[in-house]
């Protein structure tokens, strides 16, 4: 068993029956999507979820979890993604795919948000080994990039993946991959992006979360908020 399909074994052991769960989307969610649909028809789990993209939905389904959509709840009881990094603070960068709307909804919905990841997730800083993705309005791209250049940051809009045109999001929206001095502080970058016009949604995940799992060579550790 590998580290991520170890650490997402070990947050499902948090799903109780009757919880409404919010299912991540990457690989460590997969492994715990897959270890919820075993449960469920092994042990008489019983739980619904939501997803936080379509892929996700789509592989929940094919194992037969029950799905609600998003814009029917208010609350969930527990939700469980990966991270691209992750700071000592508790601080995560997300959003390598094209999801960050829905993960960002779901993690300040959940009552708890579980982090599950292998020890390559842990840097020192937010932006370490990735550009911080910043979902755009179509329109407003080159005045939020603008915004976000007198910030200090630089980057571009994502490409799509043909190479022949740019990356749009399962909201809609374009992709600014900007790096910013390492000095600054994920929590006063949040604030700032947030305060951008023209932007959706960014990859900082400050505050949100209340549990990690890391998966170290086989050992898991858990810290909490
Ligand atoms: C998607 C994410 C993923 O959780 C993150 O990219 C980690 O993926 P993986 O579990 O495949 O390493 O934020 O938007």
């Amino acid at each position: 068993m590998n580290d991520k399909q170890l650490v997402a074994l070990q947050a499902a052991k948090y799903v109780k029956s009757g919880m409404l769960v919010g299912l991540g989307t990457g690989s460590t969610a997969n492994y715990f999507i897959a270890e919820l649909a075993r449960c469920q028809r092994e042990e008489g789990l019983k739980i619904t979820t939501v997803a936080s993209s379509t892929i996700s939905a789509q592989y929940a389904q094919s194992l037969q979890l029950a799905i609600v959509a998003l814009e029917h709840i208010s609350s969930i009881d527990l939700y469980v993604d990966g991270a691209d990094e992750i700071t000592s603070d508790m601080t995560l960068l997300k959003g390598r795919g094209s999801d960050l709307v829905k993960e960002k909804l779901l993690a300040k919905a959940a009552a708890q948000f579980i982090v599950v990841a292998d020890a390559s997730k842990l840097v020192s800083h937010i932006g370490q080994n990735f550009a911080i993705p910043i979902e755009v309005i179509p329109f407003a791209w080159q005045l939020a990039k603008k915004s976000l250049e007198a910030m200090g940051g630089t980057g571009n809009l994502r490409p799509n993946a043909a190479n022949d045109g740019f990356w749009i999001t399962s909201h809609g929206s374009y992709v600014l991959d900007m790096k910013f001095d390492a000095s600054l502080a994920a929590s006063t970058l949040n604030t700032l992006i947030n305060n951008t016009p023209g932007v959706v949604e960014h990859g900082i995940f400050y505050g949100l979360s209340d549990a990690i799992l890391i998966a170290d060579n086989g050992t898991v550790s858990e810290r909490c908020a």
